[in-house]
């Protein structure tokens, strides 16, 4: 295969952050990590298990409905396995949804029975949802929240100004402002591999090479998903180099420039757009234990 580009993202953006998620973890009681599920390894962050290591966590595998179902089944399983309460969502639909509470009720349970004990059994349990850029936390955070009570808990002391809580039905309460975590960016695998979903902006990217990348190993885990797409007939049994695959996609969509050589700049553009639009079908890129 040929080489990923390597991929800077707002480091500037990181103290400050973590600072911010450092202060907000102190009033909840659990942290809700958002993780995208075609991706799951390169969008989680190793540094919120430091950051909140005293606090139950609950990881939803987000946009479900784009990652291959079989993988996620396996990364629950991982998950569960490791003593992690995972759970697949899909919170541009709501699908799945329901999954939030019970794991949240279940992550929080050993809050609750202190609680019980000390007979403050009614105290909502409070959440944070943590997550990287676009991995959806404003689409869970909305879909929670809407057509509930809305009503904003009162303030309390030490939280900060713009920081409000909403209540989530009778015995959650939900921070209305996510936690932002960054990507981890030392693997250049990771930063290719939230280029591909969108993730991080692709206008610093070459983006014709990020195509060829993503061709290569969809031809590799996927190869019905580019032959069906594309109406090609290639085999995965050889490995083919980025640019073949991306020629013959843009041969078969007549994508040409003048000349009549293929305009594989925009056969790229299409790639991805299609890819992170799901057009390709259900597809993840990581599995447990890759790494
Ligand atoms: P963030 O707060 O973590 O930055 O993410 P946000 O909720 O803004 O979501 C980023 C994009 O991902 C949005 O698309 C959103 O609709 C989409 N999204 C969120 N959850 C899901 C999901 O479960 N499945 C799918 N397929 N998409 C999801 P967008 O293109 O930026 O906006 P729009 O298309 O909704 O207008």
């Amino acid at each position: 295969m040929s080489e990923p580009q390597s991929i800077q993202w707002y480091p500037g953006h990181m103290a400050s952050s973590k600072r911010k998620i450092t202060e907000d973890l102190k009033q909840v009681d659990v942290v809700v990590e958002l993780l995208d599920a075609r991706v799951p390894y390169s969008s989680s962050n190793p540094l919120l298990k430091k950051l909140a290591e005293k606090k139950p966590k609950v990881v939803l595998l987000n946009k479900s409905d784009m990652a291959d179902p079989e993988a996620t089944r396996l990364w629950v399983n991982a998950y569960s396995d490791a003593g992690v309460i995972a759970a697949p969502v899909d919170c541009r639909s709501g699908k799945g949804l329901q999954a939030f509470f019970s794991s949240v009720r279940k992550a929080a349970g050993d809050k609750l029975t202190a609680w019980q004990e000390k007979g403050m059994s009614g105290r909502p349990v409070r959440v944070m949802v943590v997550g990287i850029p676009n991995v959806g936390k404003s689409s869970l955070i909305n879909r929670l929240v809407n057509g509930r009570s809305r009503a904003k808990v009162q303030d309390r002391p030490g939280v900060t100004r713009q920081n409000q809580w909403y209540a989530v039905g009778q015995d959650l309460e939900l921070l209305d402002t996510p936690g932002i975590l960054w990507p981890k960016f030392e693997d250049p695998i990771i930063g290719e591999h939230l280029a591909f979903t969108g993730a991080v902006r692709d206008e610093i990217l070459d983006r014709e090479a990020l195509a060829q990348r993503l061709l290569e190993l969809l031809m590799r885990f996927y190869p019905e998903s580019i032959n069906r797409r594309y109406k090609l007939d290639l085999s995965s049994d050889e490995e083919r180099p980025g640019y073949e695959i991306l020629e013959s996609i843009g041969r078969k969509r007549g994508m040409l420039v003048s000349g009549g050589e293929i305009d594989t700049e925009r056969t790229a553009n299409t790639v991805l757009d299609e890819f992170r639009a799901g057009l390709l079908g259900r597809i993840t890129l990581e599995r447990p234990g890759d790494r």
